[in-house]
């Protein structure tokens, strides 16, 4: 969510829990903006909140030329200080993996993963595993729910002949129609499901708007809500498998963002609910 409309965005998507005073929407949008500025970043977006028990983590991205290229993360816990995060790694991915049960709120919170141990086949020796620092379980739940989850409509973005992805000035939002369908919505990630498809389904696409996965083909089916709000005046689009993931998009504007507000967890029992 971009931090210069920050208020008004959140307004839209209070009905999704992010509910924020607004003395708290006004400091985010001020000290954000001075983070773009002190950081030269191009844009920078409030990404979300992630709550844990003791402390709330504020997570921003800052970004720069290439929209969908790496971006810098930062947290803060009183919404003024901001501090960079660790860029993700595979090796952070492998060591959070199987961390369970709520974030506490602490950076530098250490966990011991029982669950690496008994991989390991060594389940009933003393010996501690190593401990992960809840800032690096931080960095991969974000790099996690942003790859899985993150969003943008369709068209809002163009892949450049070069490579770099750009935010399209010519962009005017999708219908009322086009909003209504998951297909209009596209991962804002490096795409996977594209590079499936047969050359005759290619031929349906273009390929400078069809360079990135759309929603339509998300397993588990049904991991979507797409609601129409505010008499059609906004869509709001909830992901049921990271519950507390909100996207909107003002149809026939430029106006769209997502945010996350959540505990960090994956909602699991989903493939039951359905
Ligand atoms: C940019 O936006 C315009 C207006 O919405 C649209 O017609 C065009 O297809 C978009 N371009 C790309 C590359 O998505
Ligand atoms: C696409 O192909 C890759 C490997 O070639 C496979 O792992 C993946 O499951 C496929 N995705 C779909 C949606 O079929």
């Amino acid at each position: 969510m971009d931090a210069e409309t920050l208020p008004y965005a959140l307004d839209l998507v209070a009905g999704s829990g992010v509910v924020l005073s607004p003395e708290r929407r006004a400091a985010l949008r001020t000290s954000l903006l001075l983070v773009r500025r002190d950081y030269r970043f191009e844009q920078v977006r409030l990404w979300g909140r992630i709550q844990g028990i003791r402390g709330a983590y504020y997570v921003a991205e800052g970004l720069g030329p290439d929209r969908i290229g790496p971006r810098s993360r930062l947290y803060s816990l009183n919404c003024v200080d901001w501090s960079l995060l660790p860029i993700p790694t595979e090796e952070m991915v492998i060591a959070t993996t199987g961390l369970k049960g709520r974030f506490q709120g602490d950076p530098s919170y250490e966990y011991e993963n029982l669950e690496r141990k008994d991989e390991v086949g060594k389940p009933y020796e003393e010996e501690a595993g190593p401990l992960v620092k809840e800032e690096t379980r931080l960095v991969a739940t974000i790099d996690q729910i942003d790859k899985a989850v993150g969003i943008v409509p369709r068209g809002a973005y163009v892949k450049t002949p070069l490579g770099p992805v750009h935010e399209n000035r010519s962009f005017e939002g999708l219908s009322l129609t086009e909003a209504k369908k998951l297909s209009s919505y596209f991962h804002l990630t490096d795409p996977v499901n594209l590079k499936n498809k047969t050359l005759l389904e290619k031929a349906d696409l273009d390929p400078a708007i069809d360079f990135l996965d759309s929603l339509e083909h998300d397993v588990p089916k049904g991991s979507w809500s797409i609601q129409v709000e505010r008499g059609g005046r906004v869509i709001v689009v909830r992901s049921l498998l990271w519950l507390g993931l909100t996207f909107y998009h003002v149809p026939n504007t430029k106006q769209h963002g997502y945010i996350y507000f959540g505990t960090g967890e994956k909602n699991l029992d989903l493939p039951f609910m359905l």
